[in-house]
């Protein structure tokens, strides 16, 4: 998605959870602290299946709220291919801190761009993105994946690593390829189009090589998910086919019998069902999603127009979503809502509609509008609004491209989403058919003057801790989430209540404390 600003195809473009075991945890230590001079009143009482009187949580507290952190062309990270590494890790954490400020939860943040490594491999170059030379490591030495996995924990923001499977070097930049890029471990099957160098999706070589790349990130890095953007056979140019009638002879004499367009859409189908294998096989909390261009085919639904991928790039999302091979998808809606031939609402009806394993929905919305193309910042806080009016239909979030505007602030984009969408935290939402094991409830909750404090995590399983304070009797709104590593908060007097999150955004049982 990091060259759709400036290339062709624009034109047409580009649970809460119920938990009915519910027990109040009796709290230690406080007849002790009765005795200090503090005002504690720790409220102790313990229901069990009490239906009628679960806490009632302001359903906007679980939502995914991501940013897409692109590397390529230096979009957004670094913001120049000539930082100190101490520059490069103040530009991520800065990122990070406007992502707190703005309540997002989760970070994904290219890594692999073109067939490079923005972290240490043994199977690819260092990105020329990272330090202006492809192959040439950061100095003084740092892995910025492992980086990012750390601040991004520490602050309760899950990390998503993107990758683009194919692509081998951009057309803006025409570096020369170490040994080590794919391009030319497989010269056989790297072809120059469009200016670009992309691997050709057909070959097993590539299709290896790329999972092989991905299934060690999986391994070796603490990542919350793999992500992959609209980026598979490359967009069309300039009339010419993509040059691969050598693997397509090589398939027919094989007795292949597909056509060249189901042959090229199976070679992309099946790269994914092994990575969604492979991945959840390696580690099952890992999940795997994609944000495939915002258009099936035009025509779906009746009077959209434009660009089709399912043709032209030859990506079903749609059989991804009937098949179960994704955690989620993220499809980009990068458009208005009001023009009807590329309606927001009625694309994001349409992909809720294609969803029969009630996977997740979050929308992509093309925030960097607001500076290409003069949107106004109310769009994107009314596509947001759209997607969470279908939240009971899988439409559980947003991913906003990219960073560059929240980062700089670019039209007072930072205070409108803050005084308006983002104005609360949110967990994302569970992957119930990834995971059903709550962790344990916070241990040693006590308050204090203003504050509440809490025992460290010690069973490593908790990723961040929910505060929800009682807006009225028996309703609940989130009002902060720490990393894991946090053990106290500061609040004003009132009833809070306290719950674990694990990495897969399961909440523990509640503990329930009074502040005064
Ligand atoms: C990086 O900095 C150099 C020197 O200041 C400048 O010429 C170049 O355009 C910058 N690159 C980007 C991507 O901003
Ligand atoms: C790189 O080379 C390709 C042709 O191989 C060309 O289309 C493209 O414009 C070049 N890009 C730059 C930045 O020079
Ligand atoms: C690709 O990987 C598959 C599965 O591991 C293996 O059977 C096949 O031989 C490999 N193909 C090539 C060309 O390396
Ligand atoms: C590829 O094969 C098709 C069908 O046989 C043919 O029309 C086309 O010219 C070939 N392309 C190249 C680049 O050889
Ligand atoms: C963002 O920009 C607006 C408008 O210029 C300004 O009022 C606000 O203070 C800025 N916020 C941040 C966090 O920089
Ligand atoms: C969270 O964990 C609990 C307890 O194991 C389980 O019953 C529940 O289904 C999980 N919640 C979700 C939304 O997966
Ligand atoms: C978490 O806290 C412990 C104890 O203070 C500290 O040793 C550790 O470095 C912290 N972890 C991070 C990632 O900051």
């Amino acid at each position: 998605m990091d060259v759709r600003m400036d290339t062709a195809h624009l034109q047409t473009e580009h649970g809460p959870r119920t938990q009915l075991n519910r027990r109040y945890m009796v709290l230690g230590a406080t007849m002790g602290l009765l005795a200090s001079t503090v005002l504690i009143v720790t409220v102790v009482f313990v229901t069990e299946g009490a239906h009628n009187d679960l806490p009632k949580v302001d359903p906007q507290s679980r939502e995914f709220r991501g940013v897409w952190v692109a590397t390529v062309e230096n979009i957004d990270w670094p913001s120049n291919m000539s930082l100190s590494t101490e520059q490069q890790k103040s530009e991520l954490v800065a990122i990070l801190d406007r992502m707190v400020e703005l309540n997002l939860n989760a970070l994904v943040f290219q890594i692999r761009p073109t067939g490079d490594a923005f972290y240490d491999s043994q199977l690819e170059p260092w990105s020329y993105y990272l330090t202006g030379r492809q192959g040439a490591p950061p100095s003084p030495y740092y892995d910025p994946l492992q980086f990012a996995a750390t601040e991004c924990h520490k602050r309760g923001i899950q990390l998503h690593a993107w990758l683009n499977p194919y692509r081998a070097r951009h057309k803006s930049a025409n570096y020369t390829l170490p040994a080590t890029n794919m391009a030319r471990r497989f010269p056989q099957y790297a072809y120059v189009y469009d200016g670009y160098i992309w691997m050709d999706p057909g070959a097993a070589d590539v299709q290896n090589h790329t999972y092989a790349v991905i299934i060690d990130v999986v391994r070796r890095y603490d990542v919350d998910a793999i992500h992959f953007d609209d980026y598979f056979y490359p967009y069309p140019a300039g009339g010419v086919d993509f040059p691969d009638n050598a693997t397509f002879r090589a398939y027919q004499s094989t007795g292949g019998t597909m056509s060249k367009s189901d042959w090229r859409r199976d070679n992309v189908n099946k790269l994914i069902k092994r990575l969604y294998e492979g991945i959840h096989a390696e580690k099952p909390h890992v999940k795997f999603g994609i944000s495939p261009f915002g258009i099936w085919k035009p025509g779906h639904p009746e009077g959209i127009e434009g660009f089709s991928q399912y043709d032209s790039l030859y990506a079903d999302p749609k059989f991804w979503l009937e098949q179960g091979l994704v955690d989620y998808l993220a499809p980009q809606l990068y458009w208005m809502i009001d023009p009807p031939q590329q309606s927001y609402p009625a694309l994001l009806d349409w992909w809720l509609d294609q969803n029969p394993l009630r996977r997740h929905v979050y929308t992509g919305n093309y925030l960097s509008r607001i500076f290409t193309s003069g949107w106004p910042v109310s769009e994107l806080v009314n596509q947001v609004k759209i997607s969470r009016e279908r939240a009971g239909q899988m439409s559980l979030g947003n991913i906003m491209f990219s960073m560059k505007p929240f980062r700089d602030n670019i039209s007072g984009v930072v205070d409108i989403f803050q005084s308006d969408v983002y104005g609360r935290p949110a967990i994302p939402p569970v992957m119930t058919w990834l995971d059903t094991q709550a962790p344990d409830p916070p241990t040693g909750v006590k308050a204090g003057t203003k504050e509440i404090t809490w025992n460290r995590d010690q069973s490593g399983v908790v990723r961040a801790w929910a505060v929800y304070r009682q807006d009225q009797e028996n309703t609940w709104g989130l009002v902060q989430v720490f990393g894991y590593n946090t053990t106290s908060v500061s609040v004003e007097a009132g009833t809070y209540m306290l719950r674990a999150v694990d990495r897969m955004g399961n909440e523990s049982t509640d503990v329930i404390v009074k502040v005064s």
